[in-house]
Parts: C-alpha cells; sequence; structure tokens
C-alpha cells in the first residue's frame, strides 16, 4: 500500500471485517487533525465511531472537514456516494466524556501533556465497561503512566496512527508493561480491519518512528538556522535525493512546529541524547505563534 495511493483508502466494503475484532463502537477524543482522520479510519472499515471534543463548534468543524474528505473520495470515485453517507452515518460526536459509555474502544488523541492525558484515562475508567480498551495516540509519552492512572491497566495500550492519518499506511501499537497480550491482539486486529500495516514496538519515546523521524528534522532545521542552504533547497534536495514525499520542512510545518518541539523534549528527556535537543530557532517560531500549516505560517507561509 503506498502513501497517497487511492487504493489505500478504506470503503467499509467488507462489513463483516469489525465483527472479527470483537469491537464495534470506537471513541475517539480530541478534537485536532488527528481526531477526524482517525474517525475516517474506523468508520471506513465498518466501526460506529463516536468523536468527543469539549466544545460543540470544534465537533462541528470536524465533521465537516470528514465530510469534505469524504465527498474528495466520492470525486475521485474511489467511494460510492452510498458509502460515502453510509461512513458519514457511523460518525457521531458528543462533548462529554460521559456519552463514550457505550464504547468498546476509546483512543485518546488529545494535546501531548501527560497530566492532561492522566485524568481522561482516570475519568474513563470510572465511565467504560469493565471489557473496553483504552489507547492513546500519544507520539512520545510513557504509555505505562497513562495505564496505571486506570485500575485497568491490563486494557491500555499505544495506537499510534500517523499524519495525515487517512493516507499513511503504518499504526504503531505500544505494549506498556501493564497490557495484557489480548490487548495488544485486540488493538492489532482493529488496525488490520482498519487496512493499516501494523509494527509492534515497546513503551519507549518516540517508538520507531519518531525516535528515528525527528533527530533527521531537527538537523534540516539546524541545517537552515546555519545558512547552509534555503529551506526550499533543503527540502528539494531530500525529496529529490531521497526520494522522500515531502521535505523535512515541510513535514515539520504538517506536524506543526510546537508538537515537533513537545516530541523533541519527550525524547531528551528520556534518553539524554543531544541529538534530540531541539534547534533554537524551531522554539523561536513557536514562541512566535509561527506553528506550521495549522497556524498559516511555519517554515513557509500557507494561504488560509
Ligand atoms: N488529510 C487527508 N488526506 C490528505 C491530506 C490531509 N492532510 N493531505 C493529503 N491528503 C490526501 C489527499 O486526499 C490526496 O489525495 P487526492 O488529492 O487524490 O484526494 C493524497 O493524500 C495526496 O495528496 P496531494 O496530491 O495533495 O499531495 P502529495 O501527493 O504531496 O501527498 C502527503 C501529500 C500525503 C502529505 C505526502 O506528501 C506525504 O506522505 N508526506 C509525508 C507525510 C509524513 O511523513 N507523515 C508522518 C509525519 S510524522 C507523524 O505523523 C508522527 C506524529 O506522531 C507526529
Amino acid at each position: 500500500m503506498t502513501i497517497g495511493d487511492p487504493t489505500s483508502i478504506s470503503t467499509a466494503d467488507s462489513p463483516t471485517r469489525p465483527k472479527d475484532t470483537g469491537l464495534k463502537t470506537i471513541g475517539i477524543i480530541g478534537s485536532g487533525i488527528m481526531g477526524s482522520g482517525l474517525a475516517e479510519v474506523a468508520a471506513g472499515a465498518g466501526f460506529e465511531v463516536i468523536l468527543r471534543s469539549r466544545r460543540q463548534d470544534s465537533a462541528d468543524s470536524m465533521l465537516s472537514s470528514l465530510q469534505k474528505s469524504i465527498d474528495r473520495h466520492v470525486t475521485k470515485e474511489r467511494m460510492t456516494q452510498v458509502q460515502a453517507d453510509a461512513l458519514a452515518a457511523r460518525v457521531t460526536t458528543c462533548t462529554e466524556l460521559a456519552d463514550l459509555a457505550g464504547c468498546d474502544l476509546v483512543i485518546e488523541s488529545v494535546v501531548e501533556d501527560l497530566e492532561v492525558k492522566k485524568g481522561i484515562f482516570a475519568e474513563l475508567d470510572g465511565i467504560l465497561g469493565p471489557d473496553a480498551i483504552i489507547a492513546t495516540n500519544t507520539s512520545t509519552l510513557p504509555v505505562v503512566e497513562m495505564a496505571m492512572a486506570t485500575n485497568r491497566p491490563d486494557k491500555v495500550c499505544g495506537i499510534h496512527f500517523f499524519n495525515p492519518a487517512p493516507v499513511m499506511s503504518l499504526v504503531e501499537i505500544i505494549s506498556p508493561l501493564t497490557a495484557s497480550e489480548e490487548t495488544v491482539a485486540t488493538a492489532c486486529a482493529f488496525i488490520t480491519a482498519c487496512g493499516k500495516d501494523v509494527v509492534q514496538v515497546k513503551d519507549r519515546a518516540g517508538f520507531i518512528v519518531n525516535a528515528l523521524l525527528f533527530p533527521y528534522l531537527n538537523n534540516a532545521a539546524r541545517m537552515l538556522e546555519l545558512g547552509t542552504a534555503s529551506a526550499q533547497d533543503i527540502d528539494t534536495a531530500m525529496q529529490g535525493g531521497c526520494n522522500f514525499p515531502m521535505g523535512p520542512l515541510a513535514l515539520l510545518d504538517l506536524v506543526g512546529l510546537d508538537t515537533s518541539v513537545a516530541i523533541l523534549d519527550a525524547l531528551h528527556t528520556e534518553f539524554g541524547d543531544p541529538n534530540y535537543v531541539a534547534v533554537p530557532s524551531l522554539r523561536r517560531r513557536v514562541a512566535a505563534g509561527h506553528l506550521g500549516r495549522k497556524s498559516g505560517r511555519g517554515f513557509y507561509v500557507y494561504g488560509r
């Protein structure tokens, strides 16, 4: 399955797949770009999805970006209108965590702040049925700490999607020391049902992809800071020289510079490797509100 390959878009043409996982309803918490992407992926595979955002207007805007994305699939003939309508009908929104009570699996995808995540995990633990799995989409934070905020640490794992979630073929499944084999197997089955490739990884900051990717991205920002080449030339070089789909500075803008600094900080805290120290220009851009695509400006300027 190739990145950006239209065949990588799930179309729920096999409605029996979700049954194989033992899961029916998936809760997704967080109103960022990952939330609506995850909803599209899960609903596309035939699961019922409840998207929880703290504010109704954020929930509405997630639904409208989801709708835009599936409309594009119809226009590009990757999905019929009937499939698109069925997908959209499988997604509902809510603003209260309590409304996720009937979910079999909840994936948390909120801000990369351990205390916030632990609070959500503790609250969910009191709301969900005893067999429900709680997963985090964290990029780097210790999953075991979220597990230990609950009374069901055996039913907590990491399910790490990549951005943009509907397009990227890989998902990392993270097993904290506390997770049961059954939980990890169910998480893997869910991802397979979503049409994605799974890799399993231990609970270490950055898991596989970010631990290897972020020193490279950080060094690209450093290279720009040193004046070695222009942003455009650094990106053109890595696209043409390595066949990467996008250059490192454009990718930092896609991920978000604030998220990128948070990831580097978490990697540095865990490993102490100087390669993980975010370069000053990254931090200054974040301080200036130049967060990348989401704020309209990062290394590049984007039309709003
Ligand atoms: N959301 C949903 N779909 C998107 C999208 C988005 N943000 N951006 C692009 N797409 C889809 C579009 O549907 C498009 O298909 P269509 O035009 O036929 O409908 C398809 O992807 C290709 O898009 P484009 O033609 O506009 O552009 P590209 O061919 O340049 O592809 C890209 C864009 C898919 C983003 C590609 O450049 C790419 O794969 N880049 C690398 C992304 C990457 O490395 N992500 C990982 C980041 S690290 C991470 O996520 C970890 C986290 O923890 C931080």
